[in-house]
């Protein structure tokens, strides 16, 4: 018998636009639809491997995986053997042999979860890594296509640090034409420098604009407001004042009322009070609860994505 040729999902990056627009269109469905009862992961088996801290996207691959008929083998940070010593790479030879899917949070670099992607038997998920965070940004798209209809010709301002989460959503919305995404983040601690460039590039595509400054001097009229935790997840700063470089990129009412928008997200966990005033985050133009059960409906369409490649990609069917 054939052995299945399954899809890793490292970086958006490595997405063709079919296959994007895929998973975000599946993901849509999934939020506005019942469960159907269809069971695409029957009789597979989902590695979570998770060496960082994780209340959504943990919970989201493995309740999507078990609801889609996976069974689940769970690795915390200290289980495998990796902590003795053995390799990266023996350990994806042996975990290949044995899972269909492997979800894995680490704080490591892309190439460490590539070295899990050995073959095509076991597909390998990026939870979550140091560069970029590829699953938040699905939710994301998935969040803004049901909240406005479609994410073409969209105006975010993304306030905060240029963590894993900022790079994804750089790499994502630059894939849809005649989106805006203008950066604010602070001082030193912008978005890596490969991602703006491969953003760039879609943007000579798509006709994007992608726009990074490092106060908050200009806020343009957006449809949307971004923020994320100052601390991220896995991360240490690398200045000891950087509280008071963060400060001034705080998401308050005045920077809504200022920009126009009529919706705001944040990947949470928050810390109501740093990056976001309760008044914002708890406010009527806050999805970002929904957003976050988002990233359910989304993980189930990347689990099918990846695990399940012969799905075509027909729409859930509504009971
Ligand atoms: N947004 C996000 O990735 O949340 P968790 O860290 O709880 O998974």
């Amino acid at each position: 018998m054939a052995e299945p040729a399954r899809r890793h999902l490292i970086s958006l990056a490595d997405l063709a636009d079919t296959d994007l627009r895929l998973i975000v269109r599946r993901g849509v469905e999934y939020a506005q639809c019942r469960p159907t009862g269809e069971r695409p992961l029957r009789d597979l088996v989902a590695g979570i491997l998770f060496r960082k801290t994780s209340t959504r996207t943990r919970t989201s691959f493995s309740a999507g995986a078990l609801r889609l008929g996976a069974q689940l083998v769970t690795y915390g940070p200290g289980d495998l053997q990796e902590n003795t010593g053995e390799t990266i790479e023996d350990t994806a030879a042996v975990l290949s042999g044995m899972l269909d899917v492997l979800v894995v949070r680490t704080a490591g670099d892309e190439a460490e979860l590539r070295a899990y992607a050995v073959n095509r038997r076991m597909a390998v998920i990026n939870a979550m890594c140091a560069d970029e965070h590829p699953t938040q940004a699905l939710a994301d798209l998935t969040t803004l296509a049901q909240r406005f209809g479609k994410v073409e010709g969209l105006r975010v301002l993304y306030v905060g640090e240029g963590n894993n989460t900022a790079s994804a959503l750089t790499l994502a919305l630059s894939r849809y034409s005649g989106t805006a995404l203008y950066l604010r983040t602070p001082p030193g601690y912008g978005v890596a420098q490969r991602f703006l460039d491969r953003a760039q590039l879609n943007a000579k595509h798509t006709g994007a604009l992608v726009e990074e400054r490092h106060d908050m001097a200009f806020l343009p009229p957006v449809d949307v407001v971004y923020t994320t935790r100052w601390q991220t997840t896995g991360t240490v700063k690398h200045t000891e004042n950087w509280r008071e470089v963060f400060a001034p990129f705080q998401v308050g009412a005045a920077v809504m009322a200022g920009t126009g928008a009529e919706v705001f997200l944040h990947d949470l966990p928050a810390h109501r009070g740093e990056e976001v005033t309760a008044e914002v985050l708890d406010g009527t133009a806050s999805l970002a609860f929904r957003q976050a059960e988002n990233k359910y409906h989304s993980a189930r369409a990347v689990l099918e994505w990846c695990a399940v490649p012969e799905t075509r990609g027909d729409p859930v069917r509504h009971v």
